[in-house]
């Protein structure tokens, strides 16, 4: 089979090399040509293993798009819709999607898969699956055992891209027909990732971070529910596991960009030191409009946007979070 990778980063290479290892050809395609010239001599910015021989990169998208039917999209989220609209008017045949990034858009709402059926013309959409769930692209580059979850209302569809990344050596896809959960269930945890990180660096200790993390459980249980995803997703992989794996682990992006928010590092600078992306800030984002204007109770989230836009000190989310009324914790 033929795979074309939109977004030559950790995650979209390594998820080449897992196509390349099932027998697959792929083409990675990327705006950034220092990553396209260095997948080409089979090394990575990010890695410092060799990529195997059959890696290509183009940052030519016409060429990425002639090379098959199936396209991976692994660009940030903030992007994603300016690459459908490019992807959209070059496509000349029914095109099948998988996405891997995780998060909502701050502005609309909405998750990676309304935003294709937004972009993406009737006649060259031919089907969309979600590939979430715990990963560290640092360990599944080194072919570390991981579980994941391949989501989409159409089982068939869901069936064909376990069939494309599972394996018996160290990668395990499960089907899923609750996009919604698993989508969302994929970006709230990022979120959550970031406080996490902050109670690190603000210097908490484990008790306070086993709490957050079941508080934020909840926070995520309440967003996929009230966005019409069911509560038991959140329970697994794509939900808890995929929480347990980045607000725990000084190797997730989100969790280390907590940690010095939590040092009251400035979020401009944090940002600019990042060479990769961030997709937990701006989920804090879009919660907070979504809390906001549904009425939706997210008190983790909301001080973390407090602390982002500048209206908390990252010192006064504690204080702030322990004087609301006191509650029982009967579900
Ligand atoms: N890294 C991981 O372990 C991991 C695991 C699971 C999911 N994800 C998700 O996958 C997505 C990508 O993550 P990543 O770690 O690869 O990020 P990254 O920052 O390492 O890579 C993103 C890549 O997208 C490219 N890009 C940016 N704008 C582009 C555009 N307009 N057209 C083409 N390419 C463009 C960048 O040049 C970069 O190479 C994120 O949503 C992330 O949450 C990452």
């Amino acid at each position: 089979m033929r795979i074309t990778i939109i977004g030559g980063g950790a995650w979209g290479t390594t998820l080449g090399q897992v196509c390349i290892d099932n027998g697959h050809e792929i083409l990675i395609y990327d705006v950034n040509p220092k990553h396209v010239s260095k997948i080409n001599q089979l090394t990575h910015p990010f890695f410092e293993t060799q990529l195997p021989n059959q890696m290509k990169a183009t940052d030519n998208l016409n060429h990425a798009i002639a090379f098959s039917d199936i396209m991976l999209l692994s660009v940030p989220t903030k992007v994603i819709r300016v690459v459908l609209k490019d992807i959209n008017k070059l496509l000349k045949k029914p095109t099948f999607f998988i996405n891997v990034s995780k998060g909502i858009e701050p502005e609309t709402l909405k998750r990676v898969s309304e935003i294709v059926l937004d972009e993406i013309d009737h006649q060259h959409y031919k089907g969309f699956v979600a590939l979430t769930g715990p990963s560290h692209a640092e360990e599944v580059i080194l072919r570390k055992l991981t579980l994941l979850v391949a989501a989409s209302t159409n089982f068939e569809d869901a069936k064909f891209v376990q069939s494309i990344f599972s394996n018996e050596s160290y990668l395990r896809v499960y089907t899923s027909l609750d996009l919604i959960g698993a989508e969302v269930g994929g970006a709230v945890k990022n979120a959550i990732a970031v406080v996490s990180g902050a109670c690190t660096g603000l210097g908490l200790g484990e008790n306070a971070r086993a709490a957050l993390i079941s508080r934020g459980i909840l926070e995520i249980v309440r967003v996929v529910e009230f966005m019409g995803g069911k509560k038991e997703t959140a329970f697994g992989l794509t939900g808890i596991g995929d929480l347990i794996v980045t607000a725990s682990s000084e190797n997730s992006r989100n969790f280390q960009a907590g940690k010095k928010i939590g040092l009251g590092i400035p979020i401009e600078q944090i940002y600019q030191e990042s060479k990769q992306t961030i997709e937990g800030i701006r989920t804090i984002e879009a919660l907070e409009h979504l809390s906001s204007q549904n009425g939706l109770e997210l008190p983790l989230i909301h001080v973390a946007y407090e602390i982002i836009k500048g209206n908390l000190l990252v010192t006064d989310a504690v204080p702030k979070l322990l004087s609301r009324d006191l509650k029982s914790e009967d579900f």
